[in-house]
C-alpha cells in the first residue's frame, strides 16, 4: 500500500487564485479600487499565500495573528507560524483605505496582480518586531534593515491572486498542489525537502545524499525571491543545479523546483518557517544544517536546530533533519562531519562561503572537494554572462562602476 503524503499545514491547502469569470469580474472591480504598490518581496508573499505554500495563511495577518506570531511563534488560532507575513504602508496611504473595503494590489509597472480585502490596518512596533524574529537591531541586518525602512501601518486581509508575478524559471514553477501531484506520482511519501540560497557544494550534496539514504525522494528547493546583494544571482545559480544533477544524482530520486519567496536572513526562525512551507510542498522531511537562513554572526551555528525543541511533538507535522558543518577531510578521502570525522583541522577542508564567492567572482575554480567542476564552470561562466548583461561597457575608462560593484560583493 502505498502511504499518503504529509497533510499541509492546517489541513488544507489554501488556494487564492481566481480564475475563468470571477477573475474577469475581480480585474474590472481591481480599476476602480484604491491601488497598493507591492515591491518585488510582498508581491512574491502575494503568490505565495495564494497558491498554498504559505498555507494556512489566506492572506496578510491580522492584528492578533501577527502579535501572536511574533511573541509566541504560533498564530492566535495555536497552530505553529514562526514568520510575520504582513504588509506595510505609510501612514499616508493607510489613511486612504477604508476597513472592509477591498484594494487593488499592483506590481512595480502598476500591474494589477491581486485584490486585498483589508480587515484590519494597525500600527506596530519595528524594533520589538526585529528584537524578537531577527534577535538583533543592527540595521547591517538585511532583514532588519528592511523592517526599518517599511511604512509604519501594516494592512490585514485575505488575498485573491489575479495575475502571477512575471518568473524566469517557468519549467521550474511548480505550486504546492503540482509537487504534490508528481510526488504521488512517483509514489514518494518520505519526502525530504532542500532549501538553499547558494549553489549546491559539496557538503550540501553530501547531505541531501545522506537523507536521500533513508527517504523516497528529495525536492531540490532553491530559493529564488529577492536575497541579498552579494547572494549569486538565481538565474545563474538554476543552470548550476541542472549540470549537478545531471552528472552526480538519479533523476527519478529528485525533482527540482523554485521557490520564489523571499529570504528573510531570520536563522532559527525561517527554518521552522521553511520547513513549514516545505510540508506544504510535499515534503515529510526538511534539512537543517549549519547556520540554517543565518547571516554573519547573527546565530549560533546550531541554533536553527534548538529552535525546534520550542514546539511540542508533532505540532510541526514535518521531521527536521538535523547535520552538523560538514567538510571534507583529505586523511579520511571523503565528505565527513565532526559526528563521523576523527582527525584534526589540518587536514579538514573549510572554505567561507564568502571566500568561495570571491574565488568565483574572479573566474577562480574552487577545490573540487568543495565544489564539483562541473558547477563552477557553469557558475564561472554565468557570473561573467550576469555582469555583462547589467554592466556591458566595460573599456577602460568606464570600469570604474563594474569594479566598485564587485569589491562591494566580496
Ligand atoms: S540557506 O540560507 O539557504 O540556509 P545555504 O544555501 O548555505 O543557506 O544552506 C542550505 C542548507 O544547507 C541549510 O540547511 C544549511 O544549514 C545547510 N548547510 C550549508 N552548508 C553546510 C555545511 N557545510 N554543513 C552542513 N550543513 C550546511
Amino acid at each position: 500500500m502505498i502511504e499518503e503524503l504529509v497533510p499541509p499545514h492546517g489541513g488544507r491547502l489554501v488556494n487564492r487564485v481566481l480564475t475563468g469569470e470571477e477573475r474577469a469580474a475581480a480585474l474590472a472591480r481591481a480599476i476602480t479600487l484604491p491601488r497598493i504598490r507591492l515591491d518585488r518581496w510582498s508581491a512574491s508573499d502575494l503568490e505565495m499565500i495564494a497558491v498554498g505554500a504559505f498555507s494556512p495563511l489566506e492572506g496578510f495577518l491580522t492584528r492578533a495573528d501577527y502579535n501572536a506570531v511574533v511573541e509566541e511563534m504560533h498564530l492566535a488560532g495555536g497552530l505553529a507560524w514562526s514568520l510575520p507575513v504582513t504588509l506595510a504602508v505609510d501612514t499616508e496611504e493607510a489613511a486612504g483605505l477604508v476597513e472592509g473595503r477591498e484594494a487593488a494590489l499592483v506590481g512595480a509597472e502598476q500591474e494589477i496582480l491581486g485584490l486585498l480585502l483589508l480587515e484590519e490596518k494597525y500600527r506596530y512596533d519595528r524594533e520589538r518586531e526585529a528584537r524578537l524574529v531577527f534577535r538583533t537591531l543592527d540595521p547591517a541586518h538585511p532583514g532588519v534593515a528592511r523592517l526599518l525602512r517599511r511604512g509604519e501601518v501594516l494592512l490585514g486581509g485575505k488575498i485573491w491572486l489575479l495575475n502571477r508575478p512575471q518568473c524566469p524559471f517557468p519549467a521550474y514553477r511548480l505550486d504546492p498542489a503540482e509537487t504534490r501531484a508528481v510526488f504521488r506520482q512517483r509514489g514518494w511519501s518520505r519526502v525530504v525537502g532542500f532549501q538553499t540560497r547558494n549553489p549546491v557544494h559539496r557538503a550540501h550534496e553530501y547531505i541531501q545524499k545522506c537523507a536521500l539514504e533513508m527517504a523516497d525522494g528529495l525536492l531540490l528547493h532553491p530559493l529564488v525571491g529577492e536575497t541579498k546583494e552579494d547572494d549569486l544571482p538565481a538565474t545563474v545559480r538554476v543552470r548550476s543545479y541542472e549540470v549537478l544533477l545531471n552528472e552526480y544524482y538519479p533523476r527519478d530520486r529528485v525533482v527540482l523546483a523554485i521557490f520564489p519567496a523571499a529570504m528573510r536572513y531570520a536563522g532559527p526562525r525561517e527554518a521552522v518557517f521553511h520547513a513549514l512551507v516545505r510540508k506544504n510542498y510535499g515534503c515529510s522531511h526538511f534539512i537543517v544544517g549549519r547556520d540554517h537562513a543565518g547571516i554573519g554572526g547573527y546565530y549560533g551555528p546550531d541554533e536553527a536546530q534548538r529552535v525546534f525543541g520550542a514546539f511540542s511533538p508533532g505540532e510541526l507535522g514535518v521531521t527536521p533533519l538535523f547535520f552538523e558543518t560538514a567538510f571534507y577531510c583529505r586523511r579520511c578521502g571523503s565528505m565527513v562531519s565532526g559526528k563521523t570525522c576523527p582527525h584534526d583541522g589540518a587536514v579538514r577542508l573549510v572554505l567561507s562561503g564568502t571566500e568561495v564567492r570571491e574565488m568565483l567572482r574572479r573566474g577562480a575554480i574552487p577545490p573540487p572537494e568543495f565544489t564539483r567542476p562541473e558547477v563552477a564552470a557553469v557558475l564561472i561562466e554565468g557570473l561573467k554572462e550576469y555582469r555583462m548583461r547589467r554592466c556591458p561597457i566595460t573599456q577602460p575608462g568606464n570600469s570604474r562602476g563594474l569594479q566598485s560593484r564587485e569589491q562591494t560583493q566580496a
